[in-house]
């Protein structure tokens, strides 16, 4: 892929997001992920490549637009897509912090084709890369994350979603003497902080989406950080699901088997503030600004992009009805 593609995928993620942030605190999470999807996929039109979503909205009965299979773009590389136009629907509703605007792009076949079920996940950034392990006890991982991160135990800070299903995770954190940070939703933002330095995040511990997964570890392999899962159907159904897609439930996803090859993209941009990026704020006089975050694998560059909006004059693509 062009590098240039970096930023109109910034723009895509710009758009989603100026578009659900008017929803903030409007307790519509429908709403604003239907804005944000509406907005994500006109944006897509004007981008130069044959797209193909394979984490999106859902199967093509259920979703309009961005469902899986769907085809994106205006012609070009042909690459695969992973979408989730409103990362935290939930914190979007209530005006929490941490919803983002979210894509990855890799080459035909480089993301998991991940069904909408359970995944166990442990994150960390580039220093404690290969020295955690998902089947190892949480006090192991907590200190070995620690001696990679320079860090006494006391001083690690760990990200766990707060869900009755990760009580023994959170209870042994703190009998090992590390230190906690609960959220209410959104793991893509939380697993992104524990590779990034000044977060103050060290490692990422718990179950999620399985989509949310791949999107993480597309941006951890990014900036070379580490992801690693398994499937976790939290009933027959869920298994059933993974079943029919090809995939064993068992079996033990490593990076390459989330995210391959060095093609790789993720653009993300801030709805509500949080710890990787601003949300949107309006700055009066038709004025919006964002802030996102582009990554590309093949230099590894983090871009940190604030573009300021003149709303009245953005095209029909971006804002809709107007
Ligand atoms: P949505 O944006 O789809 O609401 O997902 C938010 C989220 O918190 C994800 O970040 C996370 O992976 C997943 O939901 C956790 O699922 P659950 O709320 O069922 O525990």
């Amino acid at each position: 892929m062009e590098r240039v593609l970096s930023l109109e995928f910034a723009r895509v993620t710009e758009a989603a997001s100026m578009s659900a942030a008017e929803y903030m605190g409007k307790g519509d999470k429908e709403g604003a992920d239907q804005a944000a999807v509406d907005a994500m996929r006109r944006a897509f039109d004007t981008v130069k490549i044959d797209g193909k979503v394979v984490i999106g909205e859902g199967e093509k009965d259920e979703a309009p637009m961005l469902y899986i299979g769907e085809e994106v773009g205006e012609g070009g590389d042909k690459v695969d897509i992973a979408v989730d136009p409103v990362e935290g629907t939930n914190l979007i509703a209530k005006g929490l912090p941490n919803a983002l605007a979210v894509i990855a792009v890799g080459a035909r076949g480089a993301l998991l084709h991940a069904p909408d079920i359970y995944m166990d996940k442990i994150a960390v950034g580039k220093e404690a890369k290969g020295k955690v392990s998902l089947d190892a006890s949480v006090k192991e991982n907590l200190n070995a994350v620690a001696k990679a991160n320079g860090k006494k135990l006391s001083e690690v800070v760990a990200i766990v979603l707060d869900r009755p299903r990760h009580e023994h995770i959170i209870k042994e954190i703190r009998e090992a003497g590390a230190r906690i940070k609960l959220i209410s939703d959104g793991d893509v933002s939380a697993a992104i902080a524990a590779a990034i330095p000044d977060t103050g995040i060290d490692i990422l511990f718990g179950i999620g989406g399985a989509p949310e997964g791949v999107l993480a570890a597309a941006a951890l392999s990014c900036v070379d950080g580490e992801m690693q899962a398994r499937l976790k159907p939290k009933d027959e159904k869920q298994e059933n699901k993974a079943k029919e897609m090809g995939l064993d439930v068992d079996k033990f996803l490593d990076m390459e088997d989330l995210v391959s090859g060095d093609d790789l993209m993720f653009a993300a941009t801030g709805i509500t503030d949080g710890d990787l990026l601003r949300g949107v704020r309006y700055e009066g006089n038709y004025k919006a600004r964002t802030h996102s975050l582009v990554m590309r694998k093949k230099t590894g560059t983090m871009r940190y992009v604030s573009a300021i909006h003149s709303l009245d004059k953005k095209p029909q693509y971006i804002m809709g009805s107007e």
